[in-house]
């Protein structure tokens, strides 16, 4: 394969198996990261140590910086963007939306402005599921409307949909948006469900069970993810938006025990209301994934949360 892809946010969860599936498979790869503390950056750190070890080196850099951006895009020539860098989190974005606006917003948009003065850069970027807002019809279709977001995180996610749209329209920029629902797996996020549980299960203390365990989630197993991504990139269509979700979502309550199932032991629960800015369901159609993408995911939540849970022990015993 002749793709050099610049992937932003590669000392992220996603990122980071991103770049190292498209090295794999011969791709030049490059990282840019700007390392920030939302959540332990030793863990990004650790991360950015694993590509070093196998070539690939991730820039230190703020995508708010459009000259660097600029810079390290005239320098290194990729023919795919692969735009995962971000402000991530439903819940942060209720007391801190400007961390959203200025990685998500402006960031975004620099990433657009790259692509535009650089033509043949094709862009594929991450959305998310919570674009979906306040959408009850299940599963979420592409073609369900998106206008009714109930969070600042969903909104910007939106807007990058918004955005990338302009861009098609008026410079030609090829732009994927990808809806990624509830990613999991090794080296994943600590701010994440399924990384507190573990963690707070094998510590003994309790996990906050909101809605009394009765939300559903498509929880969708990284490597899963990161074929989609690949395929997305190598497909680089013109305008395009694709659901990449496991299409098997499953109750947080019985996401609980499959996690107890993994650790051995039971967890302590505190029972919580629904929180702000939360949705009761999420569950992908993923007709239009199978079809342009062959997108098929494998991994189902009882053999991947036990991968998840052996990193997890390995990693906090190495801290
Ligand atoms: N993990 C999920 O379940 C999920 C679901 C839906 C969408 N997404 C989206 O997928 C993408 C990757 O998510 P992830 O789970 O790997 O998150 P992550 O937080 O682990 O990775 C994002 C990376 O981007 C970097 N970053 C943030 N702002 C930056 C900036 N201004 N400049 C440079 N780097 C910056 C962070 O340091 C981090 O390493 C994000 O866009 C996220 O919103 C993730």
């Amino acid at each position: 394969m002749t793709h050099t892809v610049l992937v932003t946010g590669a000392a992220g969860f996603i990122g980071f198996h991103l770049a190292q599936a498209l090295q794999a498979r011969g791709n030049r790869v490059i990282g840019f990261d700007n390392f920030n503390n939302y959540y332990d950056p030793r863990l990004k750190r650790a991360r950015t140590a694993q590509l070093k070890a196998l070539g690939i080196e991730v820039i230190e850099g703020d995508l708010c910086h459009f000259a660097a951006l600029q810079q390290l895009v005239q320098q290194t020539k990729p023919t795919h963007i692969a735009h995962l860098a971000a402000q991530a989190g439903v819940r942060y974005s209720i007391d801190n939306p400007q961390a959203y606006v200025k990685s998500n917003l402006e960031g975004f948009v620099n990433v657009l402005e790259v692509c535009r003065h650089h033509p043949g850069t094709a862009l594929i970027y991450a959305s998310s599921s919570s674009v979906y807002g306040a959408n009850t019809k299940l599963p979420f279709s592409e073609q369900d409307p998106t206008d009714q977001q109930v969070s600042l995180y969903g909104a910007t996610k939106k807007s990058n949909e918004v955005l990338a749209a302009s861009y098609h329209h008026l410079y030609g920029v090829p732009v994927t948006g990808l809806r990624f629902f509830t990613v999991y797996g090794p080296w994943g996020r600590p701010d994440m469900a399924y990384y507190s549980f573990t963690q707070n299960i094998i510590e003994g203390k309790a996990i906050k069970v909101f809605n009394h365990g009765k939300l559903q989630r498509d929880f969708t197993y990284i490597d899963d993810i990161v074929a989609g991504t690949v395929s997305a990139i190598d497909l680089s269509a013109g305008h395009e938006i694709f659901n990449l979700g496991n299409h098997r979502p499953v109750t947080l309550e019985h996401f609980i025990h499959v996690v107890e199932k993994a650790v051995g032991r039971a967890a302590i629960r505190e029972e919580l209301p629904m929180q702000a800015g939360d949705v009761s369901a999420t569950y992908a159609d993923i007709g239009h994934s199978q079809q342009r993408l062959g997108f098929e995911p494998k991994t189902t939540l009882e053999e991947g949360i036990p991968r998840f849970v052996r990193w997890y022990r390995e990693w906090s015993l190495s801290k």
